[in-house]
């Protein structure tokens, strides 16, 4: 039996037709007197119906869930139990003749997607929870975005190359994962965090415009949008300037979204670091809602409230969010527990009502001071303002309050969950201080300039330095990064030592990228886009494992396989490694 057709195509022009059909038995319905199957392919569901008087008959009554069947019928109109549910619901397939192709063990959860399975259980039989429409339709979608990517940069002339996995390390801030090499014996591989050596190589090769789906490996914590291993389209050009930079990447990604969500996004404002820090609290800002934060340090600074006087007087600040909703006193302990994940010591609060303030630091404060909080607010009976303060402004304050902005923007439905805003973060820091290390380290990466006229900054006040760096941020997530690299040895050099990196080091860990950049490299850039993100983003999935074949779980651990996993004691003596307790 020849397959003629798939399950999910099957229409009313198909009435009348000879179909042969192959899949899985998602149902079975026994009517006493006639059979009913849904037979599952990757195109959808159909349903079947055996009769009595059909060969098929007795087949039908031994198959089971998730049996593999082939079958042949004719198609027949379902004129008045037409399931409207159903995008061939309009008919079913009369069965002559099936054939069981092969049973299937008792699935340990219901293959369909309105079931609530444990994560663990799903990944351990990955191949059954892949088996499910939405899962299914999430792999369609990122093989789709994928080719999208390809398509837009094949036709804007960029070449696709691939880099090595077993290389040297990349430091983008992670760990790396080592390979022991056999042939070296003590000496290892490190597995790309991503390509950026690699790719900015091929500018120096002339290639100019480059691409890859590359597979990054790092070894952090994982969370909901982070995996050890994740995909990145990775980016590179030369000559290109910002707005030209910006603008093809902005027409990449309204692509995207033009044939994959059919809609027209809208702009892509730039938002200097700062700015996304001290309006949203954060840099990668959710522009769907306001909430925006407010600097209120003035006002609390003539007040008689200690902690927030105290942290002005020490160099700090006190800001604040209005909420368009009031709180019980139990959500208010809430919301500082939440507020307190983030470093803040505490969380202050003001309930607008009708007739004045309910607070319990409304005492300290006069009443035109009040009144001027809630100006600054412009705060209605039935708001609620939010304060914290320290004397750590970017460090504590706006994460602590850019953090509740998200989850009350969430809680309160404050924005639409098929709305995207995108948006530039531009102007990062070119520095962040590591209080562990007690030395500066790259923020994005050490490859990344400076803007010119802040290089006499990299040896004089590093920590003021602004590089030339960008995210592009998708509805709260950052979706893209990227900058303008270093093209010379000499500013490199200067890199290197503000990050305390001496040249010897530099030397032995970097030679082959100094070395290229004195062969003539070019002015480039480039970016990396967060492949697995941006397909949950547009599969509406709030963890990139939903958008990912074969992730893992949160513990680094894959349950289907139980990688990782001991090795034999021979593979570790070729390699002469030892194995400690
Ligand atoms: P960056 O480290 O910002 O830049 O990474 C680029 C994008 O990759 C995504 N991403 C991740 N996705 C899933 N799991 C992870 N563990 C993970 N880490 C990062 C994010 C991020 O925006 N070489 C530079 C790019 C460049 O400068 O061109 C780089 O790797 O969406
Ligand atoms: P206290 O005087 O310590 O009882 O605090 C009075 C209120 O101020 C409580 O609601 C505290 O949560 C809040 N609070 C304490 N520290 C801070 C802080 N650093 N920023 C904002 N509010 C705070």
């Amino acid at each position: 039996m020849e397959r003629t057709h798939k399950c999910g195509e099957l229409r009313l022009e198909h009435a009348g037709s000879q179909v042969s059909l192959c899949g899985w038995v998602a149902k079975r319905r026994d009517l006493g007197g006639m059979i009913f199957l849904d037979i599952r392919d990757r195109w959808g569901l159909v349903q079947v119906v055996c009769y009595p008087d059909s060969p098929s008959y007795k087949i039908a009554d031994e198959v089971r869930s998730e049996y593999v069947v082939a079958l042949q019928g004719v198609v027949k109109a379902r004129e008045d139990n037409v399931n409207p549910d159903m995008p061939t619901g309009e008919v079913e397939v009369e069965c002559r003749e099936m054939t069981v192709l092969n049973t299937a063990a008792l699935p340990p959860f219901y293959i369909t997607d309105d079931v609530k399975v444990d994560e663990n259980l799903r990944l351990r039989y990955r191949y059954l929870d892949l088996r499910r429409p939405g899962m299914q339709a999430n792999l369609m979608l990122r093989s789709a975005t994928a080719s999208i990517f390809r398509n837009f940069l094949a036709d804007h002339d960029f070449i696709e190359v691939e880099t090595p996995i077993l290389t040297r390390s990349t430091p983008e801030g992670a760990r790396d994962f080592l390979v022991p090499s056999r042939v070296s014996p003590g000496k290892f591989y490190a597995l790309p965090q991503s390509p950026q050596l690699l790719k900015q190589l091929l500018m120096v090769a002339g290639l100019e415009r480059y691409y890859q789906l590359a597979r990054c490996f790092r070894d952090e914590d994982l969370r909901a949008d982070r995996q050890l291993e994740f995909t990145q389209v990775d980016i590179e050009v030369s000559f290109m300037g910002q707005d030209e930079f910006f603008a093809l990447m902005e027409e990449l990604v309204r692509k995207i979204f033009r044939e994959l969500k059919g809609l027209e996004l809208k702009d892509f404002p730039r938002i200097p670091w700062r700015t996304a820090m001290e309006k949203y609290g954060t840099d990668k800002p959710d522009l769907r809602f306001g909430m925006e934060l407010v600097d209120v340090s003035a006002i609390a600074a003539a007040s008689q409230f200690k902690v927030f006087t105290c942290a002005i007087e020490a160099g700090g600040s006190v800001r604040g969010i209005k909420v368009p909703a009031v709180f019980s006193r139990k959500e208010l302990d809430g919301l500082a527990e939440q507020a307190k994940l983030f470093g803040a010591q505490g969380l202050a609060w003001m309930v607008v009502e009708e007739d004045g303030i309910r607070s319990p630091i409304a005492k300290f404060f006069s009443p035109s001071q009040l009144l001027e909080l809630t100006d600054a607010f412009s705060a209605q009976p039935g708001s609620t303002l939010l304060f914290v303060s320290d004397i750590d402004t970017f460090g504590v304050v706006l994460p602590a309050l850019g953090a509740l902005r998200q989850e009350l923007g969430k809680q309160l439905n404050l924005y639409s969950e098929t709305e995207y805003r995108p948006c530039w973060v531009v102007d990062f820091p070119l520095f962040e201080y590591d209080e562990e290390e007690q030395r500066y380290v790259a923020a994005h990466h050490p490859f990344t300039a400076p803007v010119p006229e802040d290089l006499p900054k990299l040896a004089a006040d590093p920590g003021s330095a602004v590089a030339q760096a960008y995210d592009l941020v998708l509805n709260g997530w950052e979706i893209a990064g990227g900058s303008v690299r270093i093209h010379t040895a000499e500013v490199q050099e200067a890199m290197f030592k503000a990050i305390g990196i001496e040249p010897e080091q530099a030397q032995r860990q970097f030679g082959f990228l100094m070395e290229a950049l004195g062969f003539g490299a070019p002015p480039h850039r480039g970016i990396a886009f967060g492949f697995d993100r941006l397909v949950a983003i547009l599969a509406g999935e709030n963890s990139i494992r939903n958008v990912i074949a074969f992730p893992k779980t949160n513990s680094a651990f894959d349950p289907m396989t139980e990688a990782p996993s001991e090795v034999d004691a021979l593979q570790l003596a070729e390699l002469k490694i030892e194995v400690k307790d």
